[in-house]
């Protein structure tokens, strides 16, 4: 071989292996909160921790869609599947389509702090629930805290009978229906980008929420009431898809989920810290006023509300439920 057929197959076998070397995976994380919440700072340190790895530099790329930017409650999981979002973190109730089994974390009164929730969800009946989708294409790779929801309203609720006749906004799932009609509310699944805005042009009374969610998206500037009523859950599953995950390379994928587990435990801190300060900064503001309830109205509550778990017992599991009390123990 002359030197310059050797100098021409040299170059054509470096540009066969330039060509060849992959090119990063983009993780699409799509969310529906603001960038200041626990999940959209967490959704933030996860960016920052695989920017700043080592072993995932040129590897993956990770881009923050916050605020129902890219993909709203309703198509998120849908869009998983078809491959446009590699990562989410939908709230517990939103995934009724894919399992009936997670319907346990909407069950009214069942959790009785979040320290109760943390213990369930570290344990293993929580650990097992992460799976619960892996046959319709989705794995959980955990849990995140937002915290527990209150009541907010055009009308002070003390008690249930408040509650009657009023609509509520509530999420995609069907123990929240009862759970209002259990009071003779009237519940309306909308998703959460439209809550402002039917709050606002009166088109429901009230809805449910955590005091995160309630500051940052400013509920209480069109709620004149809060009743801090601590009656459910309202925390995350952060979900990928089992194709896209198990078509990582190994390494990759354990890179990522410390970088996950990291940034779960920075959102989780950010929830605890939320709960409070964000709750201080709405007494703070005058616009709502916040209803504490008494030991005996707050049974009221819990009276009227708990028969709900009854007619979910058999989707849920009552083994599941059972633990999830005891965890409050
Ligand atoms: C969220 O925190 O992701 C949204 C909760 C809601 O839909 O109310």
């Amino acid at each position: 071989m002359n030197k310059k057929i050797l100098g021409l197959a040299t170059a054509a076998l470096l540009s066969l292996s330039m060509s060849l070397q992959a090119a990063p995976v983009t993780i699409k994380f799509s969310h529906v909160v603001a960038e200041n919440t626990p999940k959209g700072q967490m959704a933030n340190e996860f960016k920052r921790l695989v920017e700043a790895n080592e072993k995932l530099k040129d590897k993956v790329v990770v881009e923050v869609y916050p605020n129902s930017q890219l993909f709203g409650d309703n198509k998120v999981l849908e869009a998983m599947l078809l491959g446009d979002v590699q990562i989410a973190a939908p709230s517990l109730s939103k995934f009724k389509k894919y399992t009936k089994q997670l319907q346990l974390f909407d069950l009214p009164f069942l959790f009785k702090d979040m320290a109760a929730a943390e213990k369930f969800q570290q344990g293993p009946e929580g650990q097992e629930l992460l799976n619960a989708m892996k046959k319709k294409g989705l794995v959980g790779l955990g849990y995140l805290h937002n915290g527990m929801k209150q009541l907010s309203a055009s009308n002070p609720l003390r008690v249930p009978a408040d509650a009657a006749k009023q609509k509520f906004r509530i999420m995609s799932s069907d123990v929240l229906v009862e759970q209002f009609e259990a009071v003779k509310a009237v519940p309306v699944k909308k998703p959460f980008s439209e809550v402002f805005t039917l709050l606002q042009t009166k088109a429901i009374d009230g809805q449910e929420n955590t005091w995160s969610n309630i500051y940052s998206k400013k509920f209480f500037e069109v709620q004149p009431y809060i009743t801090e009523s601590n009656h459910g859950l309202l925390d995350y599953m952060v979900v990928t898809s089992e194709e896209f995950w198990s078509g990582l390379d190994k390494d990759v994928q354990a890179e990522l989920k410390t970088a996950m587990d990291k940034a779960i435990a920075l959102g989780n801190k950010v929830a605890a810290e939320k709960a409070e300060s964000d709750k201080k900064t709405i007494a703070e503001s005058g616009r709502s006023e916040i209803i504490e309830l008494s030991d005996e109205d707050r049974q009221k509550w819990v009276d009227i509300m708990k028969p709900v778990w009854k007619k979910f017992e058999k989707e849920v599991g009552a083994e599941n439920i059972a633990a999830a009390q005891k965890a409050g123990e």
